[in-house]
């Protein structure tokens, strides 16, 4: 009943936003061309056939891999299997796919749902793992520490906080620590189609410390990827919607003021960030409306750019990789290793190329 009042009352609300069919339009990309550009040398990642929704490159080559997403108005290919964290050692020639065994007394794994992905490795050595996860389509972030001997993830703890309603993505900026893009405040499909038609611009960024939780930056129209430079002192976040990349100045306190924006022609989804480079590489859908309502016959394509030099004047912009959808639909992350470029999926496979 509330919910035929609230469609009665947003029916009304659509002739009065008539013209934001043609922002959405705009903002969706809907009739984006995808010109292509290949690269020589791609293979598709053997065993993962269901998505590759956001991963992170250990500086030793080590890949994690967050497969198996289940989310309202998304595809999946495996909509009844829990979701799975993968390993890969990007050392090897041919590679590999292992499921990373998950141990914790008190971790339920049958509603497993893991979508961003953030590492952090401490003065020991100790690599944490942090993943955004949405049980039965709540919102929380894991802590694991990585156990490389026996490939497990140890989980030591569930964080849930009132300012993290509907988590999308993290950077970790110490093993509790991290800053959080929050999509948008509703996790009912039917309200979440409204925000994101209607442009209302509610998403935000969250820092999160065991002490200290707060919102560092807001009002923006799906954000989305986030990062942090090499040196600590930046932070990137990806807006989707709108189509632009910020760079925030990142304070001693964890307060951001933002410093530029810059704009692209294609939904900008996760950034990764070379670690030897600070060279941005970014996941991206050169046409939204593909993304969100899926069609075999005519798929997302994908797409990559590389950005250089992000704090000069003059960052540089290439287009690195850019498909229809023959070979990789929905590009959502994209990081390098050694010369090659590993490029992941929301819900379909992963393409391993030779740069
Ligand atoms: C989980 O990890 C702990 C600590 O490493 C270990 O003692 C325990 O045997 C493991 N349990 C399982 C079920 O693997
Ligand atoms: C990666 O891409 C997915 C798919 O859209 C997005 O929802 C997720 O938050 C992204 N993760 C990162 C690291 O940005
Ligand atoms: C955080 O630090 C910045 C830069 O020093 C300062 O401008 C700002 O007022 C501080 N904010 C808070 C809430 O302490
Ligand atoms: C996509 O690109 C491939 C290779 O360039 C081409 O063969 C195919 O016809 C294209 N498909 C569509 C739907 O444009």
């Amino acid at each position: 009943m509330a919910k035929l009042l609230v469609l009665t009352i947003l029916g009304v609300g659509l002739a009065l936003f008539r013209d934001h069919r043609s922002s959405y339009q705009t903002r969706m990309a809907a009739f984006r061309e995808i010109k292509p550009v290949e690269l020589p040398n791609c293979k598709l990642v053997k065993g993962i056939e269901a998505g590759s929704e956001d991963l992170e490159i250990l500086r030793n080559g080590l890949a994690f891999i967050s497969s198996g997403l289940k989310y309202p108005q998304i595809k999946s290919f495996e909509p009844n299997e829990p979701g799975k964290i993968l390993l890969m050692d990007l050392n090897e020639e041919e590679l590999t796919v292992l499921v990373l065994k998950i141990n914790g007394s008190n971790f339920d794994l049958f509603s497993f749902n893991p979508h961003g992905i953030s590492t952090f490795t401490d003065e020991d050595n100790t690599v944490y793992l942090l993943v955004v996860n949405h049980p039965y389509l709540k919102s929380t972030v894991e802590l694991f520490k990585f156990q490389e001997e026996e490939k497990s993830l140890l989980h030591l703890k569930t964080i849930k906080h009132q300012l993290l309603p509907n988590v999308n993505d993290i950077v970790a900026v110490g093993p509790e620590h991290f800053y959080a893009t929050n999509d948008h405040y509703f996790v009912d499909p039917y309200l979440r189609s409204w925000e994101i038609y209607l442009g209302l611009a509610w998403s935000n960024v969250v820092y999160y410390s065991p002490n200290e939780v707060r919102v560092v930056a807001d009002g923006f129209d799906f954000a989305n990827g986030i990062n942090v430079s090499p040196d600590g002192k930046y932070v990137y976040v990806a807006e989707l919607l709108a189509h632009k990349i910020h760079v925030y100045e990142k304070h001693a306190n964890w307060t951001l003021t933002p410093l530029k924006s810059l704009d692209f022609d294609t939904l900008v989804d996760n950034i990764s960030v070379d670690p030897v480079t600070g060279d941005l590489w970014i996941g991206c859908h050169p046409n939204g409306m593909k993304i969100f309502s899926y069609d075999p016959e005519n798929p997302p394509g994908s797409e990559v750019l590389r950005i250089q030099n992000i704090l000069t004047e003059e960052p540089k912009v290439t287009v690195v990789y850019a498909e229809n959808g023959t070979v990789l639909q929905g590009s959502s992350v994209a990081s390098v290793y050694k010369g090659k470029l590993l490029t992941g999926t929301v819900f379909h496979k992963a393409l391993y190329c030779k740069l």
